[in-house]
Order: C-alpha cells, then structure tokens, then sequence
C-alpha cells in the first residue's frame, strides 16, 4: 500500500495541486447601466441569478469603468491601465481598423496562462482585428475564443436574423462594411452571424469549459463579455418577450441566464467554493435608445459621458466562504481586477506603469480600498485638456463637462450631444455622497474647506498627468476595407461578398 506521503508526491507530481488555483470568472455586460439589474435597484428587470450573487456575494456601490465607451473601456479591464497609455483611443475599433490592443500590452489572461491556467473567452472582443485577426484574443493569452471582434451594430444588422424570424432587428447600424462575423479562435465559422442562436452557443461553450477543465485538475479562467443589453437588443426563443421591460429587459434576462448557466457548471464541477466569479459592465447606458436603452438609476447622464452614468458600474464580486456577503461603498475599479489576482496568486505584475490597486481587502476582510482617486477621461482625450473630471473621497470635480449623442433624449440637457464642451474654473465640485446625482455644485458657502478641497483634487491631477504618458493612438492609425474579417477572402465585390454560402 502507499503512504499518504507518497500518494502526496504523486499528486503533486500529476500537478493535480495547481487545481487548488482558484477558478475565475469574469463577467462583462455590455452598456449595462447602474440602474439596470433588480439588485441595483430597479423596478421591473428580472436578473434572478445576478441578484443572487449579489445576496451571496459582495456587492460595490462606487464601482468605475475607466472609459465611457467600449473599447478603452475594455483595454483597460483586461491591463489595468488606462487606455489613454495602451494608445486605445480616441472612441472604438471599427471593423477594418489597422490598430489594435498593443500584443505587447500585458493582458489577464497572459498572466494567468504563465500561472497554467486555461483561458476562455466568449463574446464581444473589441480590441482589434487587424491584418489576417493579427490582434484576437488568441494572441492576447486566450487559449480559445469563440466570439464577434467588435458590435453587433458595426455592420448591417437589418439582415442579421433575429428572434421570431419574421422579424428585424431594431434599428440599422453601420452601412457599407462586411456582415458581423462569429469566429472559433481565428476562423470565421459564420458570417452573418446567427443572433437567436448566439447565446444558447455561447452558454454550451462556457459549461463544456468549465467541466473540462475541472476534470483535468487545470485551473481555469473565463472572460464572458456579453453582448447584451447593447444595442440593438436580440435574445434567443427563451428569452424573447419574457421580460416585463421589452426588447433591452429580454436581452438582460437572456444574460442574467448565462450568469445561471454558468453558477450551475460551476456548482456541478464541484468548484463554486473555489471560485472568484466577478461580474461588472464596460461603460454606461446607451440612452439615446430611450427605453430600449439601459438605466443609469439616479445618476446623472449615461454612455459616452463623464458623468457618473456614464461611467460607474454595477459590479459584484462572489466566492462563497472567502467574501462574505454585504455591500462595500469603497472606491473601485475595472483598474483593480488585475493588480488583485495577481496579488491572489502571487504572482509578479507586469512591468509597466499599471493604474489599478489590490483591492484583496475590501473584496475578502471588507475593508479599506487603497483608491482614493478615480479619473474621467472623455472619448476623445487629449493631452491638451488632461482629464475631464477627478473623483477624490466622496468629492468630484469637474474641469470639462460634455454631451454625447449616446447619451441624447434624456429630460437633462447636460447630458446631450448639444451640450458643448465647457470648461470650468475652479471646478464643478460634487459631494457624490450627499449627492450622487451631480445635481448641486458646492461652492465656499455649503462646505466650510471648499478651498482645501479644490486644491486637493487639484494637486493629485497634476501628479497623475504628469505621470501619464499618453501611446501611440491604435485608433486613428484608421482603417483599411481590405482589413475586415472576410469569411470568403479572395471574394469580390466587397463587403456583399462576404458572406456564408447557402
Ligand atoms: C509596446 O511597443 C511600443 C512600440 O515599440 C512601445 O511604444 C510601448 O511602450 C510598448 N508597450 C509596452 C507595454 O511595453
Ligand atoms: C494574410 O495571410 C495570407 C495567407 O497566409 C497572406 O497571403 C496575406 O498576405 C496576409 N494578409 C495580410 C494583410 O497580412
Ligand atoms: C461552500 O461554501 C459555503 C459557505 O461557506 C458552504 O455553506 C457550503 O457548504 C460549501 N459548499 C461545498 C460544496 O463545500
Ligand atoms: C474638509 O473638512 C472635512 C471635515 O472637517 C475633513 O474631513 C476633510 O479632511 C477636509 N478636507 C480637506 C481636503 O482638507
């Protein structure tokens, strides 16, 4: 018989230890707003599976995105950086573009797959295509993908089924570049690609990962960027005209589904307890689709903004007995997602500049966020005007302030395209805590140390854009038709031509 000793050794020599890595998952919605979810409060919504993580879990009410809109928003999450030092800006990635997420920008998964984690991701990418899918996941430490490169409404989504059939998607999107393609790692195995069906897909995939890597004792990774609630919203035969809030309540019901999908593999692989599953969104409300947008709640504005709708995010973090269940008003942010697994896993951050903190306390002693700052840059950040807006403590300040056609049709004007760039000295100045609507700004009559305060926030812009060293801009490097991804590649004319054959 063999001694425990032994039998140790062996398993440990059959790496069957690196299964104690923890699982981790994350969990991106797609212009999701503050206000959307039942636990964040609203009324007619049914997320069942994302309020009961919340319940289980730890949910944050001062959560940031660094970006309003998709891309920056989403370089940042997977490097803890801000975009502006990755070179994702200014606006997103369209489907010829010449640029992408620099390859030698440290991702998640790259630091993860050092560690022998396999690494999924399911969904919307939207950090590049390039020449030949030269900036896909799979060249930024994702083992597999199975997922669209950018929107669904970059492309002509009349023609993109959707659910019943005999129905069109909402709106019209972009014009005169290729169909939406659904790509397995680096092929283009459907073009256009099958709305109705997306999802069901995508749920199988995450499942079969999650099992598969459970069974061979590897730990696992998976980013899960849905494309709900973006516009135009789709849902699958289960999900369609389920909800109480129409088309964007069917979509987020058809995500809030994925969420239950994927807590019941990870339950049946027995490994929910060793598993961080966090779940948040990339930037605010698209509220130019009026109710067929998301909700900011009480905050002020939505997407493409730097009011607090357009970038504070719901989010929730769940391990059970490691994160006990409650609500955490501690400053966050998407910044913070990597410097905290790697500080989990012990493992060394990259060298760059990163601009997230270990937020380990709050998430597993509620404690102390290390964030005492949070900056807003606009769409179209320059090196000129700096940063739009600074959050210190429960204060913000706001040096610009701007509309955005995303943000267009809400009853505050503030928040519309017409609502010009307007600069403001000394700064709006915000308490976010006794008005987390920026509806009042302070000035030296309602806060006795008003001037501290200005100058405070002042003192810690200057020290951070003094720090800031803007990349190289991916985006305005432009784009090229000959770059979109083309599942019939020799075909012509273009962009017609690429499309499935029947
Ligand atoms: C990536 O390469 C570019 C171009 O050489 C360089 O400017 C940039 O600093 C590099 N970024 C990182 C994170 O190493
Ligand atoms: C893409 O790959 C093909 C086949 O390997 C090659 O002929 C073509 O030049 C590549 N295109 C670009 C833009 O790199
Ligand atoms: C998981 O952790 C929770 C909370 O500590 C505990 O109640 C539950 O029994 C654990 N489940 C398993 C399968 O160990
Ligand atoms: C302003 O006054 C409050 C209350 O006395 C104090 O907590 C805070 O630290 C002061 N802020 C600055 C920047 O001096």
């Amino acid at each position: 018989m063999l001694s425990p000793l032994l039998l140790l050794l062996l398993a440990l020599s059959l790496g069957v230890a690196a299964s104690s890595s923890p699982g981790l998952v994350l969990l991106l919605a797609d212009d999701l707003g503050y206000g959307d979810t039942g636990c964040f409060g609203h009324p007619s919504s049914r997320t069942p599976n994302l309020d009961r993580l919340a319940a289980e879990g730890r949910r944050f009410s001062d959560f940031y995105s660094a970006a309003s809109v998709c891309s920056p928003s989403r370089a940042a999450l997977l490097t803890g950086r801000y975009p502006t030092r990755s070179g994702v800006y200014p606006g997103v990635f369209s489907p010829g573009s010449r640029g992408g997420l620099p390859l030698n920008e440290t991702t998640i998964a790259e630091l993860l797959k050092q560690q022998g984690y396999v690494t999924a991701m399911l969904g919307k990418w939207h950090l590049g295509y390039g020449a030949n899918g030269s900036f896909l996941p799979i060249h930024q430490g994702f083992d597999h993908f199975l997922g669209v490169p950018y929107s669904h409404d970059q492309g002509p989504c009349q023609n993109l089924t959707c659910f019943p059939p005999d129905t069109r998607c909402y709106g019209t999107c972009d014009q005169g570049v290729v169909l939406l393609p659904l790509l397995k790692e680096n092929k283009i195995i459907q073009q256009p690609v099958n709305l109705p069906n997306l999802t069901p897909l995508y749920d199988h995939f995450a499942r079969d990962f999650i099992l598969r890597a459970t069974k061979q004792h590897k730990p696992f990774f998976l980013y899960y960027a849905s494309h709900h609630t973006h516009y135009p919203q789709f849902a699958s035969a289960d999900f369609t005209r389920k909800s109480k809030r129409g088309p964007v309540g069917d979509a987020l019901m058809e995500f809030d589904g994925s969420v239950g999908v994927i807590m019941q593999a990870l339950r049946d692989a027995g490994v929910e307890n060793n598993t961080l599953v966090f779940f948040t969104s990339d930037n605010g409300p698209e509220l130019m689709r009026r109710s067929r947008g998301g909700n900011a709640g009480l905050l002020k504005c939505g997407k493409g903004t730097t009011y607090e709708g357009g970038m504070r995010e719901p989010a929730i973090a769940h391990w059970p007995g490691q994160i006990a269940p409650g609500v955490t008003h501690e400053l966050a942010s998407t910044l913070d997602i990597l410097p905290t697994i790697a500080s989990l896993l012990g493992v060394k951050l990259p060298q760059v500049k990163l601009d997230g903190y270990d937020i380990r306390d709050v998430l597993f002693n509620n404690g102390k966020s290390k964030r005492e700052t949070m900056f807003y840059y606009p769409v179209f950040p320059s090196r000129e005007l700096g940063v739009f807006a600074v959050r210190y403590g429960q204060y913000k300040a706001h040096y610009f302030t701007q509309g955005s056609t995303h943000s267009d049709s809400t009853p505050d004007h503030d928040c519309h395209w017409d609502a010009l760039l307007a600069s403001h000295d000394p700064p709006l100045l915000f308490d976010l805590e006794a008005d987390p609507s920026e509806n009042y700004p302070l000035n030296s009559f309602d806060v006795p140390n008003y001037s501290q305060i200005i100058d405070a926030i002042n003192k810690e812009k200057l020290k951070f854009e003094s720090e800031m060293e803007f990349g190289e801009s991916q985006i305005d490097r432009g784009s090229d038709p000959a770059l979109e991804p083309c599942i019939d590649p020799g075909c012509s004319p273009r962009p017609g031509c690429c499309r499935q054959a029947y």
